[in-house]
């Protein structure tokens, strides 16, 4: 990697400060282990009343989050329709079909969001023996493509959902950045949802996602799922700590919503260069563009940055809560250079 600010992604980004403060501050002699703690305790109480839950599961990585939130939901012969383009599906190395044994129905979708037509498109054998039962809906918020659905969307697919008989799940590993967005509470963002993940690697943390559990009736079996996942960290103080410090004073809040204006002054400063169009609408902390292959090769020397579909010319440019101003307009006028040479 250079010396510049990687676009690649948020995870590229290091932890923000005001984690590793916390971090230290947890590192006061003992503690009980395994969550039974005051620092857990704490971001338990402050996740379950962010999002008016009924309990939360902290975890390491967001892979694990989707499993677990999963797993809450699905019987062994059950499956989980999602769209084609899901990390669920594309980047987690199979790891509920794994894990879980259970089937992913996979939908493909314009922009990365599903609707109640695009999942309706999947439901052929229902009541069928021979076949998995689907039973989850499985969306992200914000999605792969960078896209949010909007708070009647969500509304639509969990009437869908309810009326159905199926649980929503939410992959909010940037769920933050759709709250940004939105401008909406993370209440907001969770009425209709069964099991949703709560993204803090992404937004400033190191090793911090949870698992937020909207239904009272999976509550005690969850710690189960947890410690049979592998998940269960015995030192999870250190994991807590760094909860407590994205809730306080909405620091994950102010990050998302730095990185949010980032990507949308890196999408302002697109706007006027020709030979570039911007592929979804910019609605997070990701910019999707496409532009020559010659000037990707040209911009990929000197910067850090993925190709998302090399078919289409497609790339990927993403920001995060230390992405500065200067950082958007160094790469703008990279581009500027490249595209008009
Ligand atoms: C939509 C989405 N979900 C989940 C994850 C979390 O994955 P990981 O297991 O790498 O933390 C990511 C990370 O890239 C993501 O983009």
């Amino acid at each position: 990697m250079t010396g510049r600010k990687s676009f690649g992604s948020d995870n590229h980004a290091g932890a923000h400060p005001e984690v590793i403060r916390a971090i230290a501050d947890a590192n006061t002699g003992d503690s009980h282990p395994y969550g039974d703690d005051e620092w857990t305790q704490r971001a338990a109480a402050e996740l379950t009343a962010a999002f008016g839950a009924c309990d939360s599961l902290l975890v390491l990585n967001g892979t694990a989050a989707n499993v677990l939130g999963i797993s809450l939901l699905l019987r062994p012969y059950e499956a989980v329709v999602c769209a084609e383009s899901s990390h669920l599906n594309v980047d987690e190395c199979g790891a509920t079909e794994r894990i879980l044994g259970n089937k992913l129905l996979t939908v493909s979708t314009p922009d990365g969001k599903l609707t109640p037509d695009l999942v309706r498109s999947r439901l052929t054998g229902r009541g069928d023996v021979h076949r998995a039962q689907p039973r989850v809906v499985q969306i992200a918020q914000v999605t792969e493509l960078g896209t949010c659905y909007s708070l009647d969307e969500l509304r639509q697919l969990s009437d869908f959902c309810k009326a159905e008989g199926f649980y929503l799940h939410v992959d909010g590993a940037r769920l933050a950045n759709a709250a940004a967005y939105l401008g909406c509470e993370l209440a907001d963002l969770a009425a209709g949802v069964d099991v949703l993940s709560f993204g803090g690697t992404k937004n400033g943390a190191m090793a911090a996602e949870a698992v937020v559990v909207m239904r009272d009736e999976i509550v005690a079996s969850g710690p189960f799922h947890r410690k049979q996942q592998m998940q269960l960290a015995s030192k999870m103080r250190f994991t807590a700590a760094q909860f407590t410090a994205l809730m306080e004073d909405k620091l994950w809040l102010r990050s998302a919503q730095h990185a949010n204006l980032m990507a949308a002054r890196l999408a302002a400063g697109i706007a006027d260069i020709p030979g570039i169009s911007i592929r979804y609408p910019v609605q997070s902390n990701a910019v999707f563009a496409t532009l020559r292959p010659a000037h990707i090769a040209d911009l990929q020397r000197e910067w850090t940055f993925y190709v998302w579909d090399e078919g289409e010319n497609v790339v990927r440019w993403m920001t995060a809560f230390d992405t500065t101003e200067d950082d958007v307009d160094a790469f703008l006028d990279a581009i500027r250079a490249s595209v008009t040479k």
